[in-house]
């Protein structure tokens, strides 16, 4: 798949914009503030329908906005668009209206860095597990359907437990529950096994340091021995917890408390890490998730947001060489585009944005 054009209306500060994708590397360069980001958080949601807030998608005192995209699939030009107000949103592909949110992302998969993402080191568990089953459904499909059910179960087990559901009852969500969170906690096991020796290997090289970045899936929170049976752990922790469950009114063992370890030397990065040091980090997460789509004969579009910061020349390089060979399609952006040097720059396209209005550099 590629992303050949993008328009955009009453999106964040873009009133009526539309962009034509390099199908190699699109550099958007731009002053602080102008909308470089704001667009590849429109790719980001065209790929991805995730967003922080939907409403504040839309451009400040306008009722709607709109996504409309082409993307190149087995070379024919197929239509996308969103439309996006305070409480909906409408997807379609081509005239015809779509329910269904897996069958809008079928085969749009994506690998971004984006400011935000700098959270999945700095902050809580939760962007970390949300990172997690991304990553895994981006070169996994079936994925989606597995962790949603276990959202689902878990919602129900919550209300259940609220309702002081009798005891038969509570031996079927239990049941139920402990079954889902099987399947979620292999994949994540499986995808964790696969790309942590991947991210160590790719931080080494990128790094000035000795440093060692490490990656692990961790259970203490629930007391979860690797290697010993999930189902009689949980049966038994659950029987355990019972009450405290019935207090706290919200289930209290499961994959919805686990976390991701990513460690320096083994302290967590989010601590150990310099400024550099953290965006190295993500950055060797997401180049590790590109290589494990590549063997799978995946190839994600890839956004890099600002990647220049922060970073001194020699690592700017080593990321650019790491994507170059690379059949990718690039979209990056930049406030300095000297920044960038792309030795070859006939596969490059150039826009300038200036507040909001795109504008291409001859
Ligand atoms: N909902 C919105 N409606 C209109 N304008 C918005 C909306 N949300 C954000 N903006 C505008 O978008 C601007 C930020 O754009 P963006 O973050 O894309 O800039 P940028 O080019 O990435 O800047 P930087 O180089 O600092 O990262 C804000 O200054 C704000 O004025
Ligand atoms: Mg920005």
């Amino acid at each position: 798949m590629t992303l050949n054009e993008i328009a955009l209306k009453n999106f964040k500060n873009y009133k009526e914009e539309e962009i034509k994708l390099d199908r190699q590397i699109t550099l958007l360069c731009g002053n602080n503030g102008s909308g470089k980001t704001n667009l590849l958080e429109a790719i980001y949601y065209l790929q991805t329908l995730k967003t922080l807030r939907q409403a504040e998608l839309i451009q400040w005192g306008t009722p709607e906005g709109a996504i409309l995209a082409t993307k190149i699939e087995e070379e024919r030009p197929i239509k996308y668009s969103i439309l996006i107000s305070n409480n909906e949103r409408i997807l379609k592909i081509g005239e015809k209206s779509i329910k269904r949110v897996e069958e809008f992302l079928k085969g749009s998969s994506i690998v971004a860095f984006l400011p935000h993402h700098l959270w999945i080191i700095k902050g809580g568990p939760l962007l970390r597990r949300e990172y997690l089953d991304r990553a895994i459904f981006n070169g996994n499909f079936n994925y989606l359907h597995i962790i949603k059910e276990y959202r689902r179960i878990l919602k129900q087990r919550n209300a259940s437990i609220r309702q002081l559901v009798n005891s038969t009852d509570k031996e079927v969500w239990d049941r139920q529950l402990i079954k889902s969170a099987i399947l979620v906690i292999k994949e994540r096991q499986e995808f964790i096994k696969k790309i942590a020796p991947l991210v160590t290997e790719i931080y080494s090289s990128l790094s000035a340091t000795k440093d060692i970045l490490t990656l692990s899936y961790d259970m203490s929170r629930d007391a979860i021995v690797e290697g010993d049976d999930v189902a009689i752990q949980g049966y038994a922790k659950l029987r355990r917890i019972a009450q405290e469950e019935r207090f706290r009114q919200y289930s209290l063992w499961g994959p919805h408390r686990h976390d991701l370890k990513i460690l320096l030397n083994g302290y967590p990065l989010g601590v150990a890490g310099s400024q550099g040091g953290q965006r190295l980090g993500i950055i060797a997460l997401k180049l590790a998730e590109i290589e494990l789509l590549k063997q799978k004969g995946v190839i994600p579009l890839i956004l890099l947001d600002d990647l220049a910061s922060e970073l001194d020349p020699i690592r700017r390089s080593l990321i650019l060489s790491c994507l170059r060979g690379s059949q990718h399609q690039i979209v990056l952006t930049t406030c300095d585009p000297g920044q960038w040097a792309f030795k070859d720059a006939k596969t490059v396209t150039k826009y300038y944005i200036v507040d909001g209005k795109i504008k291409t550099i001859f």
